[in-house]
């Protein structure tokens, strides 16, 4: 694996409705080295590209199937079969209640034409490019809600797996990093699933740094927000805590996220994101919405 490294998060999500295949096409083209697919299993056991459990929050799901909205009020993917969730539209994130975008300078909700597609399918877009361009860009698949999926009977875990090595990735040398924030079900894919695969524990909580011993057992790397190793932020100057060396102590990668150029929170600008988390912090990958900006940075220096 390359010294630093690009993640397209949820494809260049920062230009096109996140998870669509088109925002993949476009991080494909942007050299990213890492393409990632958020995963959710539809009911009959399809894993689907999409960042939530909940469909009505990217999709047109309340107007076209609004007899399937649980008590709690939310459409879950799991209540619909690949070929029903196949006639929804997909748009850019937005509040279900509002209707407003999260992000309101990015893609518009105009377009309608955009639509949900599966693990499969985008392995087969990102192959097929990498054969047709010459390029050797990886996937970096994310199980979704691992506790949800077990609870309504389904193991999404096996089910990914399967399709990965019927893809051809099955060791560490397969340009695919297999993710969870769920460390339960991480330790178990190594452990007992007896996964091969680079696999990376997530992080969002700040008791999670007093485990990495523990995800040293089984993961080859961490993904933590990145709050949670930058310390504090004084007249413009960063400091971060000892996480990311520990961390690298442990032969732990540290993969952080998520970079946002249009949701700079503490820093001034996306440069001075990047350099901060890249070099300051020495984090030996990044997630980010704009990855043609974090190329060219890495690619400046
Ligand atoms: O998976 C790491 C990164 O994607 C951050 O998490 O919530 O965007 O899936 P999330
Ligand atoms: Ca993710």
């Amino acid at each position: 694996m390359k010294n630093k490294i690009v993640i397209a998060h949820r494809g260049a999500s920062g230009y096109l409705p996140e998870h669509t295949m088109e925002s993949k096409v476009m991080a494909h083209n942007m050299n990213v080295d890492f393409i990632e697919q958020d995963l959710v299993l539809s009911k009959d056991d399809v894993p689907i590209v999409i960042h939530d459990i909940y469909l009505d929050d990217v999709t047109n799901v309340a107007q076209i199937y609004p007899e399937k909205k649980r008590e709690d009020g939310r459409y879950y993917v799991i209540d619909f079969t690949f070929e029903e969730l196949k006639q929804l539209n997909v748009y850019e994130r937005f509040n279900p209640k509002t209707g407003k975008q999260i992000y309101p300078k990015r893609f518009s909700k105009k377009t309608q034409n955009f639509k949900l597609h599966s693990l499969q399918e985008e392995i087969e877009v990102i192959q097929d490019l990498n054969r047709s361009t010459g390029k050797k860009i990886g996937i970096y698949p994310e199980i979704k809600a691992p506790a949800f999926h077990h609870q309504e009977g389904k193991d999404m875990a096996k089910i990914v797996l399967q399709i990965l090595e019927d893809y051809g990735y099955s060791t560490k040398n397969d340009d695919c990093i297999l993710q969870c924030f769920d460390a339960k079900e991480l330790r178990r894919i190594r452990k007992e699933l007896k996964s091969e695969l680079f696999l990376v524990q997530l992080m969002e909580n700040p008791n999670e740094t007093l485990q990495l011993k523990e995800f040293a057992q089984y993961a080859d790397g961490v993904g933590p927000w990145y709050r949670l190793f930058l310390s504090e932020t004084v007249d413009n100057k960063f400091t971060f805590t000892s996480f990311i060396k520990d961390a690298h102590a442990l032969g732990l990668q540290v993969h952080t996220y998520t970079l946002r150029a249009d949701d700079l929170k503490e820093f001034d600008s996306f440069t001075q994101m990047l350099d901060a988390l890249l070099f300051q912090a020495n984090v030996d990958g990044v997630f980010t919405d704009f990855p043609d900006l974090a190329v060219q940075f890495l690619t400046a220096q």
